[in-house]
């Protein structure tokens, strides 16, 4: 099969509009999903898919490895929105000049994923029941699927039959995820029976304060966690006892679990199991020190 023709079938298993207006579709391509690189040789026929959240330096030299020579990634290959590339060509920066030799020499194709898969997969297999793959993909790979109280997109909640701590969650998203650690903001006794993964943070984080106040939320799975607004509120709440916190492993270490968990729908959705196909982590881009 060439690697257009995955990239197609792939795109027609996933819903391709956004449930808050199905008379718009995505189409083929977004400003965000579209082929980042090797746009000559997507009539290869593919060798191998490797799925991640991002492309790094270190993926690429692994799926290289593996013989696969599409890699369909999540989050953008030259780290601007939209991947734009005319900034770095005329800068000649030296570290895109370094990714793209790497992708030339190996005549590797990268592909984003994004809008489409956020966009909705048909949950188990079933065309008539979306879900966001990403999101369901990091409930399903932390094996919280009975707890979750909505399917699709974020905020996204939880509801956990006993009290779990702040450590203890962490120390699961450590192990399950694969990762070298976890912040926590707020006490890290804090018992968890209320959870949900809040939308992302820029900064102004009005919405979620109400959010997590009128809905009794104990803790926030941040993606982003910045020290003003929501932090400082997260810790004032700890300290005047209404048990809050914060249990933070970042964007792509959040969003990785869901191109992890696509390895078990992916065959289905280019509707061929002949064509190796393995989850690349991108890793964990944080290092801790901590004082003990
Ligand atoms: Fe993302
Ligand atoms: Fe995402």
């Amino acid at each position: 099969m060439k690697i257009s023709e995955v990239i197609d079938n792939l795109i027609s298993y996933e819903r391709g509009y956004w449930p808050d207006d199905p008379t718009k579709a995505l189409g083929h391509d977004t400003d965000r999903d579209k082929i980042l690189y090797g746009e000559k040789h997507i009539d290869d026929e593919c060798t191998g898919i490797v799925t991640t959240c991002w492309a790094t330096a270190d993926v690429i030299e692994e799926a290289h490895k593996r013989g696969a020579n599409l890699i369909i990634a999540h989050e953008a290959l030259f780290w601007n929105h939209g991947d734009h590339r005319d900034w770095l060509e005329e800068s000649q920066n030296k570290t895109y000049l370094a990714k793209k030799a790497l992708l030339d020499k190996y005549k590797i194709v990268v592909r984003r994923d994004h809008d489409h898969i956020h966009s909705g997969i048909p949950k188990h297999g079933d065309p008539n029941t979306w879900v966001d793959g990403i999101f369901y993909g990091y409930a399903k790979e932390l094996g919280w699927e009975d707890y979750l109280q909505t399917d699709l997109g974020i905020p996204m909640f939880f509801k956990f039959p006993k009290p779990i701590t702040a450590r203890e969650l962490g120390q699961h998203l450590i192990s399950k995820l694969h990762l070298n650690g976890c912040r926590i903001e707020g006490d890290p006794e804090t018992p968890v029976v209320k959870a949900a993964i809040p939308y992302h943070n820029f900064g102004d984080a009005k919405d979620t304060i109400t959010m997590v106040d009128k809905k009794g939320i104990d803790c926030l799975f941040g993606m982003e966690l910045i020290d003003f607004t929501l932090a400082e509120y997260i810790r004032d709440s700890s300290m005047l006892g209404k048990n809050k916190c914060i249990v933070q492993i970042g964007h792509f270490n959040t969003e990785e679990a869901g191109m992890r968990y696509m390895i078990n729908w992916l065959p289905i959705a280019i509707k061929t199991k002949d064509i190796p196909m393995s989850f690349v982590q991108s890793g964990d881009m944080y290092h801790f020190i901590a004082v003990n």
